[in-house]
């Protein structure tokens, strides 16, 4: 291991310049404990502890809190902090109206898990109301309750509370997947020791597929590593377990990638399925934790028919050249072609559709159920194993 590692000083700067460091340190742990016990506890559901995690592992640097209102307000309306840096998504910590009267303004308060865990600290700077209709229509465009992003915001308190956090969690031991829980220091040191000088970041939610792997390995032939970054936080029901896919990653790298050119770690964010916004969003977290370049392929982050195929890559001309620092690789939408015998997309292939296989989540989930296997076209038959597996013993 190298000493001389300056996690801010790698090839590629953390959004702001410098990554965001909010833990306590191990030797004031348990002074700080004590002393949170006796504040003002605020409750986090999931989402908000998975937000918490990521400020204070500085995977959302330059954030150091909750936003407070001029922030979330210039996120919303046109995706900039009040410094000036690009932001897409709002990162706030909704409250219900009991809970925001029980704080003052200035007064710390201690963050607990639903298990009554305490967290962390923060110090309330700012309470204010905020219109749910308008953060959907900007920021998921759409006011549609069906949306699961949307619904999730629907159901939140209608006060925030916006200030800096400090954190101390739960042992590392103690959640899930802690051998692949690199945070974006590790992840930059790693980059270092492994003398990659660019780095492709691939956000997903799915077992790697056909198209997920040629895409990877695009982009691959250009850089010199790839994080497969898979999102480990709160997914909606029906998405595929993030257990099962983490063995479907561990079984793809084995057999298909080679060793030393990919480095697998989990990204403990929620799904926010806000599809543009979110491909902003995904990218500059990537930044942070390293990635010199971040893979957008076919309606990154959708759900439903609530985004165009290519929105989440037509909104990053919205930003000056150089301003969000990670370049985005577009891919188009990929299949196997059966004519061509490979991997392609209509950039590629000159066949018409009868011959590409492309199947979606609901038809894979479909196939799965019947205890059948999705066929070799579409995914790695050990990739397809695993997940026959896992839905046979359901
Ligand atoms: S996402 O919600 O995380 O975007 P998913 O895990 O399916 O969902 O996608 C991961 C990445 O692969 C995204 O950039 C997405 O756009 C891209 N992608 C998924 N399927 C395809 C495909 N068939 N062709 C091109 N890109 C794809």
């Amino acid at each position: 291991m190298t000493t001389d590692f300056d996690a801010d000083k790698t090839v590629i700067a953390p959004h702001g310049g410098k990554l965001v460091d909010r833990r306590v340190p191990a030797a004031e742990r348990q002074a700080f404990l004590q002393k949170a016990r006796a504040l003002p506890k605020v409750r986090l559901n999931p989402l908000q502890a998975s937000d918490a995690e990521m400020i204070a592992i500085g995977a959302f640097s330059p954030l150091t809190g909750f936003m407070g209102q001029a922030d979330y307000r210039g996120v919303v309306a046109n995706m900039h902090l009040q410094n000036g840096l690009p932001w897409s998504m709002p990162v706030t910590l909704a409250v219900n109206e009991e809970t925001a009267k029980g704080v003052r303004d200035g007064q710390e308060v201690a963050l607990e898990d639903e298990e009554g865990r305490v967290l962390g600290t923060m110090a309330v700077q700012e309470r204010f109301s905020y219109n749910k209709e308008e953060e959907a229509r900007q920021v998921y465009r759409t006011t549609d309750a069906a949306h699961p992003g949307v619904a999730n915001m629907y159901a939140q308190g209608p006060v925030m509370l916006g200030g800096p956090v400090r954190y101390v969690g739960i042992p590392r031991e103690e959640m899930p997947f802690p051998e692949y829980r690199l945070e974006p220091a590790e992840t930059r040191r790693k980059f270092h020791e492994l003398g990659w000088k660019s780095v492709v970041g691939f956000q997903t939610r799915n077992p790697v597929h056909r198209a997920h792997e040629y895409i990877q390995k695009c982009a691959m032939e250009m850089v010199d590593g790839l994080l497969l970054h898979p999102l480990v936080g709160a997914t909606k029901g029906d998405d595929i377990p993030a257990d099962v896919r983490m063995r479907c990653y561990q079984v793809l790298l084995e057999k298909y990638y080679p060793k030393g050119r990919v480095l697998l770690s989990v990204n403990p964010a929620f799904m926010r399925y806000a599809g543009p916004r979110e491909a902003i969003f995904h990218a500059l977290v990537r930044k942070n934790y390293g990635c010199s370049h971040f893979i957008v392929g076919r309606d990154h982050a959708g759900v439903g028919n609530y985004y165009g195929t290519y929105d989440a890559q037509q909104i990053f001309r919205e930003f000056q050249p150089g301003e969000l620092g990670i370049q985005p690789l577009m891919f188009e939408n990929s299949f196997y072609c059966k004519a061509c015998g490979n991997m392609g997309t209509a950039k590629t292939c000159p066949h018409d559709s009868a011959n590409h296989v492309f199947l979606s989540g609901t038809q894979v989930r479909n196939i799965l159920s019947k205890g059948e296997m999705p066929p070799q076209e579409f995914s790695r038959p050990e990739v397809a194993r695993a997940l026959a597996e896992a839905y046979r013993q359901k």
